[in-house]
């Protein structure tokens, strides 16, 4: 039996690993096991139980307000023990979050192959987003396998002269997550609190916004919802303290806003199917998005998934309030600029890219799922 490990402590991380690892657990040739950092804590243990994960460790390093310091010390310390413990044939991490990052160089230290799920997103910015483009840019140079979502991003990591025969285009495993979460006759108290006005979806958390450009943000909003009594707006908010307070501020007495705990992916697919619009600074609901055909408007001043925007569903605004307030505010009032951008697209798979993992994990590397 080959063992793998698959490490992973974020909740996207998360989404996108345990469809994998609930693939491999069903093969007799793995034994399979589970190692989370607990980088993220609650809204990590949130998605384990969607998907039925148990781990088989659990270093919770998780503490308020980390830096990059902690979470990098914490892991690295504490995860040494384990892979020297567990001494797995391969080791999976997926993305770009600092668990990715330090558990790829401690498996380079004790010399421990490293598979890169989600490998060759890039902006080519080195700060943007901080620390993410580093993170992943590190990540390849130490993999062994290279399970690319995308024709695109594969033709990154060949552009940066990887070997063609570890890259592996599988589609993104969020689409395999995504296969049976949304229902026609979904509802949930928020959704019914929004009624019959257009839900506008928001999420916003990176690390590069916190401060003043995510109060631009929220300013932005807020002015725009001032002048639309039509729009209804529902946020689940992110964890950090940090994020909280900013949006406690700027959206102070304002009505039309519902500030919410962090929801179930269930419940966050079938908001984004049912919004009219989605305001977000995410990763993974750029990818998300399009699939249900609502239009995204990525506050960041960079993406790594142009895919969605050369497609029309998503549009790059920035992370300044002007920018913000126009966009947003032109999408409610000109319907040619929104019809453009409302319709279903699909570029990150068919819902199988665990099942190519897991194939080219067990059959080799003679097989090339698609080539290049
Ligand atoms: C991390 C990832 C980012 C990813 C994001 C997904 C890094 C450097 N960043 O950023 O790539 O997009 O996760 O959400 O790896 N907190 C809780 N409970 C939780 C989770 C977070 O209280 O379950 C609070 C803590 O105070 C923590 C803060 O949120 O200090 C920030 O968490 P952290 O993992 O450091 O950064 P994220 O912004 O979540
Ligand atoms: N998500 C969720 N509940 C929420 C907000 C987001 O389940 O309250 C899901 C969302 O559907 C997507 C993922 O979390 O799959 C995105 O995570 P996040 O924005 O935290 O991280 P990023 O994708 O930016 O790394």
């Amino acid at each position: 039996m080959k063992k793998i490990m698959l490490v992973f402590g974020t909740r996207p991380e998360a989404i996108k690993m345990c469809p994998l690892v609930n693939e491999l657990k069903s093969r007799d040739c793995f034994q399979t096991i589970v190692c989370v950092t607990g980088q993220h804590r609650q809204m990590l243990d949130q998605v384990l139980k969607t998907f039925g994960v148990v781990p088989d460790y659990d270093l919770s390093v998780m503490k308020e307000k980390q830096t990059l310091f902690d979470i990098t010390s914490s892991i690295l310390m504490r995860i040494r023990a384990v892979l020297e413990e567990v001494r797995p044939e391969i080791v999976l991490v997926h993305g770009d979050t600092s668990t990715t990052f330090v558990t790829a160089l401690a498996c380079f230290y004790l010399q421990i192959p490293v598979g890169h799920v989600e490998a060759g997103l890039r902006t080519y910015d080195i700060l943007n987003p901080y620390p993410e483009e580093f993170n992943r840019q590190a990540v390849g140079i130490i993999s062994k396998y290279n399970f690319a979502p995308t024709k695109l991003a594969a033709n990154n990591l060949i552009k940066e002269g990887k070997q063609r025969d570890t890259i592996f285009i599988t589609g993104n495993t969020v689409i395999d997550a995504m296969r049976h979460t949304v229902e026609k006759n979904y509802s949930h108290p928020e959704i019914e609190w929004v009624s019959d006005k257009k839900l506008i979806f928001i999420t916003a958390h990176r690390r590069e916004n916190l401060g003043a450009p995510m109060h631009g943000m929220f300013r932005a909003i807020r002015r725009v919802l001032d002048e639309h009594p039509e729009c209804k707006a529902v946020y689940p908010i992110h964890m950090n303290p940090i994020v909280r307070q900013a949006a406690d501020e700027e959206f102070a007495n304002c009505g039309q806003i519902h500030i919410i705990e962090p929801i179930e992916v269930f419940d966050c697919h079938n908001f984004e199917a049912r919004c009219y619009l989605c305001l977000t600074d995410s990763g993974g609901i750029q990818e998300e998005c399009p699939s249900y055909g609502r239009p995204v408007l990525v506050m960041r001043e960079t993406t790594e998934r142009p895919e969605g925007v050369e497609a029309g569903t998503l549009r790059l605004v920035g992370t300044s309030e002007d920018s913000i307030y126009r966009n947003f505010k032109e999408l409610l009032e000109n319907q040619e600029e929104y019809d453009k951008m409302a319709f279903a697209c699909n570029p990150y798979g068919d819902g199988n890219a665990c099942k190519r993992i897991a194939d080219v994990l067990e059959y080799g590397n003679c097989i090339q799922w698609q080539q290049i």
